[in-house]
């Protein structure tokens, strides 16, 4: 069966589904993106990422392109024509297309609007997570204003590809105050030696991921203590349990920081059970 991608208004096999070479998101990474878990055919916390989409857009002063429910309707036709069980939706909105000026297009550029899906292995992913994954530390050098989910991942990109040269999956970025801020694609989280859970404040130096804000509910209800601030290397090394969340990683245990083992090197429980129950708490439609 081949895969089916949504484009400006067309619901095209990916072989032919291509957008203008003029396209600003190609041009200079004029846009933005969301992903969203599909689990049993069904979007996990859409309306979250729906709205994180339109701060994304409106921080960049890029309009919506649709309304949301016209948004909810392609996204579950891409799911069903994709017959996606476990996997992910993905959403790309550009300024559109237009002769490259760096400046903002004419007025009535339409935005680009992109949407795609694809099966993952939960076998695959579930045996990661029973073992959990290594990660590497890198130099913060992204942009102040991280907060937007902009499709300009460049320093994203060259971070993973560090982690998987170095057997890891994934890199976690450290600013110069020597404090993490998140993951390549995902948000960082330790547990304390006496177990309290951290994870870095929100501003513009992190994604808010919606993973991390329904782990925070979840946290709640299983009574678990929360510090949100940074933390350092020397902190999660030294930490009973740390693990990182997205929206395609669930909740994944950390059991190596830059070689070291965390705890005794094997999953935690808190990161364990945050992922067990996860499903319970986010919002399925
Ligand atoms: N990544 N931080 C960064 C830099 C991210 O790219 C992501 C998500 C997150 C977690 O956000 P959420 O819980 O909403 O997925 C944090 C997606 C999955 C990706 O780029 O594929």
């Amino acid at each position: 069966m081949s895969r089916i991608a949504y484009v400006n208004g067309r619901y095209l096999p990916l072989r032919d589904a291509s957008v203008n070479i003029e396209d600003r998101g190609y041009q200079f990474s004029d846009g933005v993106y969301e992903v969203c878990e599909v689990l049993d055919g069904k979007l996990i916390d859409e309306r979250r990422h729906i709205e994180r989409l339109q701060r994304s857009l409106s921080e960049l002063r890029i309009a919506m392109p649709m309304t949301p429910a016209a948004l909810s309707v392609v996204f579950h036709e891409v799911v069903r024509l994709n017959r996606i069980h476990w996997g992910i939706v993905y959403l790309q909105v550009t300024r559109g297309v237009s002769r490259r000026d760096h400046a903002f297009p004419p007025a009535g550029t339409r935005p680009s609007v992109v949407v795609t899906a694809r099966n993952m292995d939960f076998a695959a992913a579930e045996k990661i997570a029973g073992d959990g994954i290594a990660v590497i530390t890198v130099p913060e050098n992204r942009w102040t204003r991280v907060d937007i989910k902009s499709v300009s991942l460049l320093p994203n990109v060259l971070a993973k590809q560090a982690a998987r040269e170095q057997g890891a999956k994934e890199a976690w970025f450290v600013d110069n105050s020597g404090h993490i801020t998140e993951g390549s694609s995902s948000n960082a989280w330790i547990v304390t030696r006496d177990g309290k859970v951290v994870t870095r404040q929100v501003d513009h130096g992190i994604l808010k991921g919606i993973t991390r804000t329904v782990v925070l509910e979840v946290m709640a209800k299983q009574g678990l203590k929360l510090e949100e601030r940074a933390f350092t290397l020397e902190e999660a090394q030294a930490a009973r349990e740390a693990f990182v969340t997205s929206a395609s990683q669930i909740v994944m245990p950390v059991v190596r920081i830059d070689g070291k083992p965390v705890g005794n090197g094997a999953p935690g429980l808190i990161a364990s059970a945050l992922r067990r129950d996860f499903h319970q708490f986010a919002e399925q439609s």
